[in-house]
């Protein structure tokens, strides 16, 4: 048994979907998580930038104690999991958009996934679309400038739902009846997707399997922290405080927020 922390990290906000996921399955743990948001987003960066930035994050997680490092962030896990896993003795769990579900459970044969640049364009998601959906259609989508809008609080703006009726009014009309959501800031965007989407369409991540998968490493490997002694879960931004905790608002109990230049 390990009382030491979970370390998460994403480019900025978008991965705070994933601790909401992890916490509710373990509430008993303790969590760092580290916003990059003043280098979001990660999705329009080069192969190299995302690795070196997310080796930075990595260190100064296991440099904190930390005895799992969560990649909570498409783009940072299918640019440089790899890497992370062949360079650091610690156990990292990863997250990939859930194209397996999408295209297995499809009745229309059509599916929509809508992921950053950097996701799309990695030869790890090429990889495991041609290996589980090469019967189906797919209909890949950058989602350029949503990440932007997330880290800059319009969530709610008319520019947003320009955009996302740009991204996702194709995908309709081609009739998808799974809409995947490949990058950690999306699942703030279900409110919105939901009034654009016909009901016939689903919308699925993969945060949930996220912390199953998170569970299942640090059972495995006898980590999972048993006792009561109240758990700490840490916030970084290297940006804005007040819109980390405004995401987290449900938390600000069990949380801390910080301000750190990383
Ligand atoms: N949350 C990151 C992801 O899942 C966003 C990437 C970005 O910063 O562009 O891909």
């Amino acid at each position: 048994m390990s009382t030491k922390p979970i370390g998460i990290f994403d480019s900025g906000l978008g991965g705070t979907s994933i601790w909401k996921e992890i916490h509710s399955l373990l509430p008993k743990e303790s969590t760092i998580y580290l916003a990059d948001s003043k280098h979001a987003p990660y999705g329009e960066r080069t192969q190299e930038e995302i690795l070196q930035l997310s080796i930075k994050n990595t260190e100064y997680l296991i440099q904190r104690g930390c005895k799992i490092i969560v990649v909570a962030c498409n783009t940072a896990t299918t640019n440089a999991i790899d890497y992370l896993r062949e360079n650091y003795d610690h156990p990292f769990i990863g997250i990939e958009p859930a194209i397996k579900p999408a295209a297995l459970n499809s009745k229309t044969g059509v599916v929509g996934v809508l992921a950053t640049r950097g996701t799309l364009t990695s030869s790890l998601f090429t990889k495991t679309s041609a290996l589980y959906a090469k019967d189906r259609k797919v209909m890949e989508q950058f989602g350029d400038g949503l990440v932007p809008l997330i880290e800059n609080g319009k969530i709610n703006s008319a520019e947003m739902k320009e955009l996302l009726h740009k991204y996702v009014d194709p995908m309709v009309k081609a009739d998808i009846d799974y809409l995947v959501l490949g990058c950690t800031h999306y699942p703030y965007l279900v409110p919105q997707l939901k009034k654009i989407l016909p009901e016939s369409v689903t919308i699925i991540d993969s945060g949930y399997a996220v912390a199953k998968q998170t569970k299942a490493v640090l059972e495995k490997l006898d980590l999972l922290k048993l006792n009561d002694t109240p758990p700490k879960n840490l916030f970084y931004t290297n940006k804005d405080v007040t819109l980390l905790k405004s995401l987290m608002k449900d938390y600000e109990d069990i949380a801390n927020f910080s301000f750190l230049e990383f």
